[in-house]
């Protein structure tokens, strides 16, 4: 099956100059690659999109933004909406970010609301959640995870759902190099999937893809990802190295 790699650039690139050599370097990267079973999915800060989606022209890369509102237009100073990273050029969002979610008061609440109108404008949600260290520690992960993924997903129709990218990232691990092992990925991904199941009645044979984030680098991406069975990768501080992240798909497309 294909296997997504997700660069979440965050909120890097600050400069015209950073932006080209960024686009030299992934250019130089991905030529020659015939990739067969893996899909790029590039987040810049949404004031880079329309530019990406002009200068990286690749059958293998789609782009998104890394937040949208939940509402479409209006006086919302400062807001980005669903329906203009899709006239841009974006294709997917992330939604729901543990930074988000720490630094800019996102809730469930909130998620659910984005995920809503991002399904509705055609733009694919790229759903995070995750457990802090505390939450692990205490025995409380099944409930965090369970809470997350219900309230994210709330009222929204089963043949919808599945369009829903779930990444899995627990926050201990987002750049600090501390990872999970295999049994902590497969536990939540069995969770994801008998909640996907048992709550909102989806076929399990035909469930959304649960990607895994947190961390990942080439070394690290066959464990953490194809022997567990996970549908892709969610890339933060890789991601602004073309040429590391370049072999993460690599990895990835075996
Ligand atoms: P990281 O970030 O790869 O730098 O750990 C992942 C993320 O925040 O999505």
């Amino acid at each position: 099956m294909e296997k997504l790699i997700i660069g979440n650039l965050k909120m890097n690139i600050v400069s015209d100059v950073e932006r080209e050599n960024y686009f030299k370097s992934f250019k130089k990267s991905i030529r020659n690659k015939k990739l067969k079973q893996t899909k790029i999915i590039l987040c810049p800060p949404t004031i880079h999109l329309e530019t990406f989606t002009k200068k990286i022209k690749n059958k293998n890369v789609s782009f998104g933004a890394q937040n949208v509102y939940y509402e479409n237009k209006g006086s919302y100073t400062g807001e980005i909406s669903p329906a203009m990273v899709k006239n841009f050029g974006g294709e997917y969002v992330i939604i729901g970010h543990s930074e988000r979610r720490k630094y800019f008061n996102e809730t469930d609440k909130t998620v659910n609301q984005k995920i809503k109108l991002s399904l509705k404008e055609k733009l694919q949600p790229i759903f995070c959640l995750g457990e802090t260290s505390e939450e692990r520690k205490s025995g409380e992960l099944k409930n965090i995870i369970s809470k997350q993924l219900k309230k994210g997903l709330a009222d929204i129709p089963k043949n919808k759902i599945f369009k829903v990218i779930i990444a899995y990232e627990p926050i201990w691990a987002i750049g600090t190099g501390d990872i999970p092992t295999s049994e902590n990925i497969m536990e939540v991904q069995i969770l994801i999937k008998k909640i996907l199941v048992d709550n909102f009645s989806l076929n399990i044979n035909k469930l959304p893809k649960i990607l895994y984030g947190g961390s990942v680098n080439y070394r690290n991406a066959k464990n953490l990802c194809l022997d567990v069975g996970m549908d892709g990768v969610l890339v933060g501080g890789e991601s602004l190295h073309p040429v590391d992240f370049l072999k993460i798909v690599e990895v990835l497309d075996k």
